[in-house]
């Protein structure tokens, strides 16, 4: 075990909210948070509501104009040197949300490095808020600025604390918000750390704050001030839909990043060793709990019992257990309700006559950990529409190009889709037709600072990361001049 690296991230842990940059202590109990990977106590975060949200918003409020109004360049210069600290702390942060998240150490801290991403990505971005000159037909000139919307709503969830938390903050800081942020209640701690250090760095009082406590309280008290003039959300598409018809009435910019159920097509002409390994890389990012990895594997008939096979004798010999503990992939769940869903799936699938090849069942550590599974057969619907967001891999054979589009499409969601096919024809064709916002062609990796993120259907609208995420926190001006001269 780790002991040292566990140690480092414990330094960090503060058990309290930020309000305009000021410490709020625990106010009785609190919320408890725990270590998913043997429910140990890690500590306690204040447990606040309306009130502390509108104080919250009030400081963001008042920061703004002078943030906003301020030199590009600046911002830019500010979230180098969050970044330059992010990664002088990329140890301590990684196993701060390896400890309250439960993914793999070296993951957490491969996750860090994602978020750090998107805020050095986004700092160049504050120096490209590039406006447009335009004849008029009128004889005027027409320009164009990209001015801040405002400030900001930013509710995060627990399976990525840093990272959404940064695809989130950089664009809205490049582009002049200020935010309030909504961490996971499950997740707080390494908001709440990086916020420390986005101080340190030199953010002016009142540009963030961390509010915790009920989601449903704070979220609502977010939703319903006109001063927040955009939401963004990372989370299920239920509590998604509901934020949206909260955010209704201030008519704010809303951006939804919701779940997905991903489709991953193998052809038979695919490098089967290439898919398997593949598979793997995306289904078991964060233990399954990804709202972009692989929800459902259809494999070309002839081929479906091989890669089945040779996917279960690769996924059976996936190391589980602690983060902590040298060499595991997988971790525990989040809570008892994922372990629940997991378990829920597997049932279904042998219902419906499928096969398991390997895993099944909650794993022998007990608690909230999962043996590794695979399945081949049964029915693919259930998997069309839930999520198992757990370490479960079901496959399906088809036996048609059409019928693998049909049966990936034939979904409520649309965020993340995946294929395998040595047929360039086909993967231009496949991957255009599908009804996704992200397809990977040969891979099952898709995410990174620089690739537009985010769905179609009930998976949301909006998208981050790339040149296109800053959009999302910008609006246009549009200055029109006479001039006498022209
Ligand atoms: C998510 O699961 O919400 C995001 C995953 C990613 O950024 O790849």
């Amino acid at each position: 075990m780790n002991l040292a690296a566990r140690d480092a991230g414990l330094s960090l842990l503060r058990q309290h909210a930020l309000i305009a940059g000021e410490p709020i202590a625990a106010n009785g109990a609190g919320v408890a948070v725990d270590n998913p990977a043997d429910g140990a106590l890690l500590g306690h975060v204040p447990d606040l509501g309306a009130a502390e949200t509108k104080r919250a918003v009030a400081a963001a409020v008042d920061a703004f104009t002078d943030w906003s109004r301020g030199d590009p360049h600046e911002r830019a210069a500010f979230l180098r040197a969050w970044a330059a600290l992010i990664d002088e702390n990329t140890e301590a942060l990684g196993a701060l949300c390896a400890l309250e998240n439960g993914k793999p150490f070296e993951e957490a801290k491969g996750e860090i490095a994602y978020a750090n991403g998107f805020i050095k990505w986004f700092a160049g971005e504050a120096e490209r808020l590039i406006g447009e000159t335009q004849d008029s037909p009128l004889g005027h000139l027409i320009l164009t600025y990209r001015e801040a919307v405002g400030p900001c709503a930013l509710i995060t969830p627990w399976n990525f604390p840093a990272a959404m938390l940064t695809r989130k903050l950089g664009p809205a800081f490049a582009a002049g918000c200020t935010a309030v942020v909504k961490p996971a209640s499950q997740t707080p701690f390494t908001a709440i750390a990086l916020a420390e250090l986005a101080y340190r760095a030199g953010l002016p009082a009142g540009a963030l704050s961390i509010v915790t406590g009920e989601a449903a309280v704070i979220g609502k008290a977010l939703c319903d001030s006109p001063d927040i003039r955009k939401l963004s959300f990372t989370g299920s598409t239920g509590v998604g839909r509901k934020l949206a018809e909260q955010c209704a009435p201030t008519l704010k910019r809303v951006s939804m990043e919701l779940g997905g159920a991903a489709p991953l097509v193998v052809f038979a002409d695919a490098d089967l060793d290439l898919a398997v390994a593949e598979t793997i890389k995306g289904k078991f990012r964060n233990s399954g709990q990804t709202c972009v990895c692989p929800n459902r594997v259809y494999v070309e008939r002839p081929v479906a019992e091989t890669f089945a096979e040779k996917l279960a004798a690769q996924v059976a010999r996936l190391p589980v257990g602690d983060a902590f503990q040298p060499g595991v992939k997988v971790g525990p769940l989040i809570d008892d309700k994922a372990l629940d869903k997991v378990e829920r799936h597997v049932a279904a699938i042998q219902a419906d006559g499928g096969r398991i090849l390997t895993g099944g069942a909650r794993h022998a550590l007990g608690g909230r950990f999962f043996q590794p599974t695979v399945t081949l057969g049964g029915d693919d619907r259930l998997f069309r529409e839930e999520e198992t967001f757990g370490p479960m891999v079901p496959v399906f054979p088809f036996d048609t190009e059409a019928e693998a589009l049909e049966k990936a499409d034939a979904s409520e969601f649309g965020l993340a889709s995946y294929l395998f096919t040595r047929d360039l024809d086909r993967a231009m064709r496949f991957s255009r037709r599908i009804e996704a916002g992200m397809c990977g062609v040969n891979t099952g990796l898709i995410s990174t600072p620089v690739a537009p993120f985010g769905g179609v259907k009930q998976s949301g609208y909006g998208r981050e990361g790339s040149i296109h995420g800053i959009d999302e926190y910008v609006n246009v001006k549009t200055v029109t001049l006479a001039l006498r001269s022209a």
